[in-house]
């Protein structure tokens, strides 16, 4: 069985850790208990497990994407600074996959890189390597065109959950006709003759133009406990947009007009609409990417990744709506109630990392006289959240109910807070306004995607800090960008 050892390697010898195991050995082999039967992977059906990638091999090679972006440039473009094609190289990735081959081992960072950068996992050319050195520009390339468009199925319903999770995609890039390696790219149009330009043949792909494409890889499970993790597809799937038909590329393979349409208006974009932008929250490595390139020389790239920074903002600005107002007791006010609306994320929000990503209130109250009543969420120079703010978020723990962020080792969570798609949470602020007059409200919603700390702690796991220095451009993580999504002031009574 291809299983991820629960010790920590670094410790062997830890008493109190193999005294746990001998005991659980010892039931195991007594049968009496086994760790979740039912969420059994099946490592022959999956040989590359835990992840759940699967491969059909032939003689067709997978193509890296400057050669596919030859004849479709505008795509190339478009995806050139997403973060599908930052997926490998982003090096708070490569600081906690080096920390994932430490302590959980190559298996574990097998299941990483079959998401981060799947053709180079089935190929057999990514095996844990602890630095870029030597690969070849597919391995770089992460999500890159071929993982894609070279996805004939998924196999979600033979996963441990019975859906799509785990990287559970089928690549197949080609078949074999007559001994010769035949190209065969999947994607939504209908085929026609000559479609492909001889390099290759298209075939029509229903599970192209629907979230099942994208869910292999946005369900994220530890693969020891079958813990949830990440869990964007499913939080899509149980919301509205899923049953109005607004599909994870109606709002992430369009400009930023497009997709207020889609969440506002349930209305779907024509076929000619979607762009390969895959538009997300990492502020962070869009800024990085930008930097590295105009240090680079390469302005073309700079320009891009600065685009998607802009509109990753504007996404993210466009994602809520705050509403304040009062709770009168006895005619006296006596609470601040701020709700907060998720108004055009697909899924909740925040989504995906969770356990790592912030968003929070930041929230200030003056009395008739201007005394400050409340205030909360602020942050200090050095990145950090006054104690006591509002942040939706999740908190993973290990299975002795302490504190972790790392994937291997969330078993279960001490708190899940974050808001479904056209949901609402409402957080309520006591007060004591002494019957001064009006009182003033600012309340703010603030992003980021991960603590400065957390965010300079995994980039210090990185390997190599002279290569990251080279790759990025930087010595030193910069400032985690934060960004208000959404404000608003308001003046309540203080009697009424
Ligand atoms: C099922 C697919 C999948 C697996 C398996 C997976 N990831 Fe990821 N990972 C993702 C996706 C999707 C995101 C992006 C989520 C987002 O940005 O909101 C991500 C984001 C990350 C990030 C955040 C990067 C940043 O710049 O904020 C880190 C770090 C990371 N993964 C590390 C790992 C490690 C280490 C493992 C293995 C223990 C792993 N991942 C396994 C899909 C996966
Ligand atoms: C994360 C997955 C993903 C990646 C990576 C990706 N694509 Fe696509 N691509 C899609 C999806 C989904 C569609 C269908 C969108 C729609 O419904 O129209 C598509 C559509 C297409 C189409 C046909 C539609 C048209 O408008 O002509 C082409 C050609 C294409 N992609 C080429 C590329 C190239 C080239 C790259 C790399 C530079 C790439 N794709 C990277 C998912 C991906
Ligand atoms: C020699 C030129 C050429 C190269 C190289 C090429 N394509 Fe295409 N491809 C075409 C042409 C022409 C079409 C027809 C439609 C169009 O122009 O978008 C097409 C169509 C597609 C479609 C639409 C298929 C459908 O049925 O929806 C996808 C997806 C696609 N290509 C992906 C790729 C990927 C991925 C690569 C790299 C592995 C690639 N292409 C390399 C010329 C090429
Ligand atoms: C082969 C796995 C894979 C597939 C398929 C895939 N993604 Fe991703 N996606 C990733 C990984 C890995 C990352 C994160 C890279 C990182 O943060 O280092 C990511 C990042 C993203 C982001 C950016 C997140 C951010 O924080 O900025 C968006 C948006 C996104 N994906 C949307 C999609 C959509 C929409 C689809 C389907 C059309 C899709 N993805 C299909 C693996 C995948
Ligand atoms: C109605 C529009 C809409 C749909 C549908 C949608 N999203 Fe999003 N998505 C957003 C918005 C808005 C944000 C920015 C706010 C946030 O981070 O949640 C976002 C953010 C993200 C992020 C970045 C989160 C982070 O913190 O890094 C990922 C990854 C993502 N979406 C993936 C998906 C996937 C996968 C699907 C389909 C299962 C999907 N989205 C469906 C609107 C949408």
């Amino acid at each position: 069985m291809n299983r991820t050892n629960p010790i920590n390697r670094r410790n062997p010898m830890n008493p109190i850790k193999m005294a746990g195991f001998v005991v659980t050995a010892f039931i195991f082999s007594l049968g009496l208990v086994s760790a979740a039967p039912h969420m059994k992977t099946d490592t022959d059906f999956y040989p590359y497990a835990p992840s759940l990638l699967k491969w059909d091999k032939t003689t067709a090679e997978f193509t890296d994407p400057a050669t596919c972006g030859e004849c479709h440039p505008e795509k190339y473009e478009e995806w050139q600074g997403s973060m599908h094609a930052m997926a490998f190289k982003d090096p708070i990735y490569q600081g906690e996959l080096n920390l994932a081959r430490e302590e959980a081992g190559h298996d574990t960072a097998r299941l990483c890189e079959g998401c981060h950068t799947p053709a180079a996992v089935v190929t057999g050319e990514v095996k844990g390597t602890p630095d870029f050195k030597g690969l070849s520009p597919l391995a770089m390339a992460g999500v890159s065109c071929d993982v894609c468009h070279s996805v004939k199925d998924h196999t979600g319903w033979q996963t441990p959950y019975h859906q799509p999770e785990n990287g559970s995609l089928v690549l197949s890039p080609g078949r074999e006709e007559d001994g010769e390696a035949m190209l065969t790219k999947y994607g939504p149009m209908e085929p026609y003759d000559g479609c492909g330009d001889d390099f290759h043949t298209c075939v029509q792909s229903k599970l192209h133009t629907t979230s099942e494409l994208c869910a292999s890889c946005h369900q994220v499970f530890n693969a020891r406990t079958h813990t949830p993790l990440e869990a964007t597809y499913q939080e899509w799937k149980e919301g509205a947009y899923s049953t109005h038909d607004i599909q994870c590329q109606d709002c992430h393979m369009v400009d930023t007009a497009t997709f207020k349409r889609s969440a506002d208006q349930f209305v779907k974009p024509a076929s000619g609409e979607h762009r390969h932008y895959f538009n997300g929250a990492n502020l962070l490595l869009y800024s990085m990417t930008a930097n590295a390139a105009q240090k680079a020389g390469n302005e073309a790239l700079a320009a891009n990744a600065r685009e998607k920074y802009t509109m990753a903002e504007a996404r993210l600005k466009a994602a809520a709506e705050l509403e304040v107002s009062g709770g009168y007791t006895n005619g006296r006010l006596t609470e601040i109630h701020v709700r907060v609306k998720n108004v055009r994320a697909g899924h909740n929000l925040p989504t995906s990392l969770t356990n790592i990503r912030e968003m929070w209130l930041e929230v200030t109250a003056s009395d008739g006289t201007g005394k400050t009543i409340i205030s909360t969420g602020t942050v200090d120079d050095r990145g950090k959240i006054a104690d006591g703010a509002k942040i939706f978020n999740t908190m993973g723990q290990d299975a002795n109910f302490k504190f972790s962020i790392h994937p291997w080792e969330i078993e279960t969570f001490s708190k899940k807070e974050t808001i479904p798609p056209k949901g609402s949470r409402v957080v309520v602020y006591g007060i004591n306004p002494e019957g001064t007059g009006p009182v003033t409200i600012h309340a703010r919603l603030q992003f980021r995607q991960a603590s400065q700390a957390i965010a300079e702690k995994l980039y210090s796991l990185f390997p190599d800090p002279a290569l990251a220095e080279k790759t990025y451009g930087v010595k030193q993580l910069p400032m985690i960008p934060v960004v208000e999504m959404t404000s608003t002031t308001v003046v309540l009574k203080d009697q009424i």
